[in-house]
């Protein structure tokens, strides 16, 4: 296993809509016990395929997250089948290091999709680790969370997160 570079916001392969898996095969295995390693490194509680520059429809969540269990889940071409409820809460990105910010997300859903033995699966889930799922969708379909701020708020953002990677390149 390997510990992948996290591409940042302004890579062109965040904005770009992932394609579906049509094959599960051992580069995938690797690539996911890739992801859930370099998504505890961060450390981070959810990670989408594109993020470490492949644009592929997998993600990885721990449904643990918040528990003293971890429990990271792979789902590949993952679908968000029912969602309930809106809720606040504070939000972070590892392609947008440092920035935290309020996000209007639905508080419960259920998402489908197949595990890497090309099985289907289902999670009910809710709070912060249906949060993690709503995001690591939106970068599956190239948008971050960012992107559903005001134009205002997003700019103070950037302009933010510009400064950082700044800082973070001078090391
Ligand atoms: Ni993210």
């Amino acid at each position: 296993m390997s510990i992948l570079t996290i591409k940042y916001c302004l890579d062109p392969v965040l904005r770009k809509k992932c394609a579906p898996v049509e094959n599960i095969d051992g580069d995938l295995v690797t690539l996911s016990a890739d992801m859930i390693e370099t998504m505890y490194a961060a450390p981070g509680s959810g990670l989408a395929a594109n993020q470490v520059g492949i644009s592929s429809r997998i993600i990885v969540v721990d449904i643990g997250a918040g528990t003293d269990k971890p429990n990271p889940v792979t789902i590949i071409n993952p679908e968000i089948t029912a969602s309930e409820d809106k809720i606040l809460g504070e939000e972070g990105c590892l392609s947008i290091p440092e920035i935290f910010a309020e996000v209007k997300r639905a508080k419960r859903i259920e998402i489908k999709g197949v595990d890497l033995n090309g099985k289907d699966v289902r999670y009910e889930t809710e709070d912060h680790v249906a949060r993690a799922f709503q995001h690591e969708m939106d970068h599956l379909n190239g948008k971050l969370f960012w992107d559903m701020m005001s134009k205002i708020k997003r700019d103070i953002l950037k302009r933010k997160f510009k400064k950082i990677l700044k800082e973070v390149q001078k090391k």
